[in-house]
């Protein structure tokens, strides 16, 4: 089953209350949260007081993808903000084991993001701790950007070090998802996929998710 998590970053801020219940409404399995410092990446985006206002106004489960340096000290803040879950760049951290450990000790899902240029290799002493696997297919800051080939490679390299452990780890994609890669991607092993833009930026917000569903297979 493949679950579609629309990334907020390009909805209208002005009408986020709005454009999550389209989402919602429409299907969409997840929101998608995107936390930037204008430090870890170029561009700086909303934080946790946010997060706290839109859990009054959302159900879905809210995943939310930590852009930030120093994530140890925003993980009780975002916890106890309403994040579901909480997905950390392992690049952020020399501490990874930890910062699973207190996402954990939360009560939250655990996921761990990986840039482009970061191998699927330093997953290999902690994937059986951690609930999912952020694949980011473009370089994390901006939404609108073009999905990176080499990302497909590392999909698979992931759902191979999951199976081989016979584990059940999600895989999610982040950026440059559309119709036209979206069912490529899940072939490749991948069964959360992020789309901000393709979504948003489509003037029919609800029948885009709709059609990404579909081009999954899952309606
Ligand atoms: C980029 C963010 C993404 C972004 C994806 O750093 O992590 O979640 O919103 O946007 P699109 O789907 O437009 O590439
Ligand atoms: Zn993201």
């Amino acid at each position: 089953m493949i679950s579609i998590a629309p990334s907020i970053l390009s909805a209208d801020f002005a009408n986020l209350e709005r454009d999550i219940k389209i989402v919602e409404e429409a299907g969409a399995d997840m929101l998608h949260i995107d936390v930037m410092d204008g430090h870890f990446v170029p561009n700086i985006t909303i934080g946790y007081p946010v997060v706290k206002s839109l859990r009054k106004k959302s159900s879905l489960l809210f995943d939310c993808h930590l852009m930030i340096s120093n994530p140890e000290n925003y993980i009780n803040a975002f916890a106890e903000s309403g994040a579901d879950l909480i997905t950390v760049h392992a690049e952020a951290t020399v501490h990874l084991h930890r910062l699973v450990q207190m996402i954990k000790d939360r009560g939250l899902k655990a996921g761990i993001a990986l840039n482009p240029a970061t191998s699927v290799s330093v997953l290999e002493n902690i994937i059986s701790e951690i609930d999912l696997v952020l694949i980011m297919s473009v370089n994390p800051g901006f939404g609108g950007q073009k999905f990176i080939e080499n990302s497909y490679e590392k999909i698979r390299k992931a759902k191979a070090m999951i199976d081989s452990a016979a584990l059940k780890t999600d895989i999610q994609v982040d950026g440059g998802i559309g119709l036209d890669n979206i069912s490529k991607v899940a072939a490749c092993g991948a069964n959360i996929m992020v789309a901000g833009s393709a979504v948003f930026n489509s003037g029919d917000i609800s029948g885009v998710i709709k059609k990404l569903k579909g081009q999954c297979g899952c309606v």
